[in-house]
């Protein structure tokens, strides 16, 4: 029995190989005389591999009825190609239809609107464009995962479901299992969670911050990837309500560590996607964002520019520029400001670090001028924050008064206390937004189209 070759081998053969088989989808047709020339993908590469199909095939009749979309095996001989922009092509012996297509299959047209291409996701992987963008969401975690175990990181798989809001900013999914018709009720008329399929409240987790730190006071160098749900209303570019973190944590670990891992991480990240994407690169670069190959270049070839959050507002208070959001020391950094910070004023990825603890979760760790915690966000053009970051409060009594400050219940944190009770370091970490990696490094400037099937406010279908 002949085993499958796949395309991007095929096209990659050192010599000419007599009998392969490949099999894929048909993505054009074109006769001439005696020959049909099917353009044949199977989404191992953005090339198509040309399958030249004689008139004595005994199928033929059927096969110069193939259209865009149907599904084939292909038996035959792989040789040099006469024609140009390729090297090998296979001549038939042989041509299985699989799965036949038909006129309303919707990908037939160049030019569609991404609108369009959201509405069928369960297609559009079969396009040029999204074959490329998930060829290298694939290589962008497999790369994540080689920089952390080549540096001693261990994997850690945080719960899914959790018992606490790590960000305190209450955009929590619930989970339960209680009968909304029937719900047992305490004696005041509210639901008993006691009763719930957990015994409490339960959620999908915001970050696996808070697990990761437990196991980093164990096993020191650590990271989590997995998915996240953030139940917040923001119909942006940039945020979905299901979506991958990276989040490294390290016991003796302080900010400056922190800052350096992240900026060595996405570098790491843009030079192993450039090395080991340059068709899919090419491919954003000639129809998504032609700046891309220039400022990824420089990304990897420069340092990044670090200013503390005061230095940020006094910068962008002088600017001159008419912001929608007011810029005033103790507020947020909105994305208009972010992103003048990163691409106008200092035109490079930048880290902003020491932010008024007001702004900033119960987990951040205090500097002596007690108004500002250890955090850091960085921020690059074409997106804003991709990185959020601190060295984690290691002071048992701080903890507990943060806590406090943000009127969270101590109870509820035991556990994480606890860490501070026996052997506590200073330790840190981040969280790098997968998706808005992937943006950064493909140009594409939605995050729904880096996401295989996107859940966003209102739109969770497939
Ligand atoms: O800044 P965030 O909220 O930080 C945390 O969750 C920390 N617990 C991480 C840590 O220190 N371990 O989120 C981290 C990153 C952001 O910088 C952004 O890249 C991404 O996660 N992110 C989102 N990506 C897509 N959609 C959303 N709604 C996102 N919210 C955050
Ligand atoms: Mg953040």
């Amino acid at each position: 029995m002949l085993t499958p070759t796949s395309v991007r081998d095929a096209l990659h053969s050192t010599g000419p190989i007599e009998r392969v088989l490949v099999q894929g989808w048909v993505r054009t047709r074109r006769d001439s005389k005696d020959f049909s020339f099917l353009e044949l993908n199977d989404g191992s590469c953005l090339r198509n591999l040309q399958i030249i199909a004689k008139n004595t095939l005994p199928n033929y009749a059927a096969v110069q009825h193939l259209i865009t979309g149907a599904s084939i095996v292909v038996r035959g001989a792989l040789v040099a190609s006469q024609g140009k922009g390729q090297s090998w092509e296979v001549v038939a012996d042989s041509i299985e239809i699989v799965g036949a297509s038909d006129d309303s299959y919707p990908l037939q047209k160049k030019g569609h609107t991404p609108e369009f291409l959201r509405e069928i996701a369960h297609l559009r992987p079969r396009s040029n464009l999204f074959g490329c963008v998930f060829r290298v969401r694939s290589r962008l975690a497999f790369a994540i995962h080689q920089f952390f175990q080549e540096r001693g990181f261990v994997y850690v798989h945080t719960p899914i479901i959790t018992g606490s809001d790590c960000e305190g900013a209450g955009e929590l999914f619930r989970v339960t299992t209680i009968d909304p018709k029937n719900p047992v009720r305490l004696p005041n008329g509210e639901i008993d969670d006691a009763k719930d399929f957990f015994a409490r409240r339960t959620y999908l987790t915001v970050s696996g911050q808070l697990e990761a730190e437990a196991f980093a006071c164990a096993l020191s160098k650590v990271y989590t990837f997995g998915p996240t749900f953030r139940a917040e209303n923001s119909n942006t570019s940039r945020h979905a309500n299901e979506f991958w973190m990276i989040e490294p944590e390290m016991a003796f670990c302080d900010l400056n560590g922190d800052m350096d891992l992240a900026e060595e991480l996405v570098k790491h990240l843009v030079r192993d996607i450039r090395e080991n994407c340059p068709d899919e690169l090419g491919l954003f670069a000639k129809f998504v964002d032609k700046d891309l190959l220039a400022r990824l270049e420089f990304v990897v070839d420069r340092p990044f520019q670090r200013i503390s959050y005061t230095e940020a507002v006094e910068l962008l208070r002088k600017s001159g520029e008419a912001f929608e959001f007011p810029v005033e020391y103790g507020l947020n950094l909105q994305s208009e400001h972010e992103r003048w910070l990163t691409e106008k004023h200092f035109k490079c990825p930048i880290t902003v670090f020491n932010y008024p603890k007001e702004i900033k979760p119960f987990y951040m760790r205090l500097n002596d001028d007690d108004r500002t915690v250890t955090a850091m966000d960085l921020l690059v053009p074409g997106i804003g924050e991709i990185v959020g970051g601190s060295q984690r409060e290691e002071r048992l009594d701080v903890l507990e008064a943060n806590l406090r400050r943000h009127k969270m219940n101590l109870a509820d944190y035991k556990w994480y206390l606890d860490l501070r009770r026996y052997g506590t370091v200073p330790h840190a970490g981040f969280g790098l937004g997968f998706e808005r990696m992937l943006m950064f490094v493909t140009g594409v400037a939605n995050i729904r189209d880096v996401i295989p099937f996107a859940r966003t406010p209102g739109s969770a279908e497939f």
